[in-house]
């Protein structure tokens, strides 16, 4: 089972929780790299309108992946333009399972997962699992449960999975 962990992670909070998670699922991480970080307004900004913004090459075809799970922290209660970028890249992905996990200081959780759901539903990928983290239980080492529940439904999704 080839699980593919895509993040990114501008303060490292998500990143603590991607490879909080690959530990658990033994997945494969790829870190989404920017070609360049923009100001604070305008993360804020191309985040609310929902824009796009180049990343470094990154394993978008998905042809070798079973699971793909995208980890992304809440940037105006929406995704980073990076993130938004990777999944528009994203290829061979017809069929094939996706979860969610968002990171956040307080709100705007659902609206997010939402938004990534959608658009990888677009690609015709099949929406397994969904779950959010708080940067407070991050700092304090406190997701491991929260993790472990996630991680669950991708172990539960994998073994449902028809054999290849
Ligand atoms: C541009 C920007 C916008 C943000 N918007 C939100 C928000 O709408 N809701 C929220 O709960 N946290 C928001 N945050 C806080 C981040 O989601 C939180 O700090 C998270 O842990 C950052 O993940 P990282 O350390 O992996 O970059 C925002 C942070 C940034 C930098």
């Amino acid at each position: 089972m080839g699980i593919l962990i895509v993040y990114y992670s501008w303060q490292g909070h998500t990143e603590t929780v991607a490879r909080e998670l690959a530990g658990r699922i033994d997945g494969e991480l790829e870190k989404i790299e920017p070609v360049s970080e923009s100001g604070m307004f305008g993360k804020v900004m191309r985040a609310g309108l929902g824009m796009k913004a180049a990343i470094r090459p990154a394993r978008t075809d998905l042809t070798d992946v079973d699971h793909l799970v995208i980890a992304s922290p809440v940037w105006a209660q929406k995704v980073p333009p990076y993130i938004t970028e990777y999944i528009a890249e994203v290829s061979n992905a017809a069929g094939k399972p996706f979860s969610v996990i968002v990171e956040m200081k307080g709100s705007g959780a659902e609206n997010a997962i939402a938004i990534v759901r959608r658009k990888l539903e677009e690609k015709g990928m099949q929406y397994v699992s969904s779950a959010y983290t708080l940067e407070d239980d991050v700092e304090a080492g406190r997701i491991g449960e929260k993790i472990a529940e996630f991680a669950a439904t991708i172990h539960r999704a994998a073994a449902a999975a028809p054999m290849p």
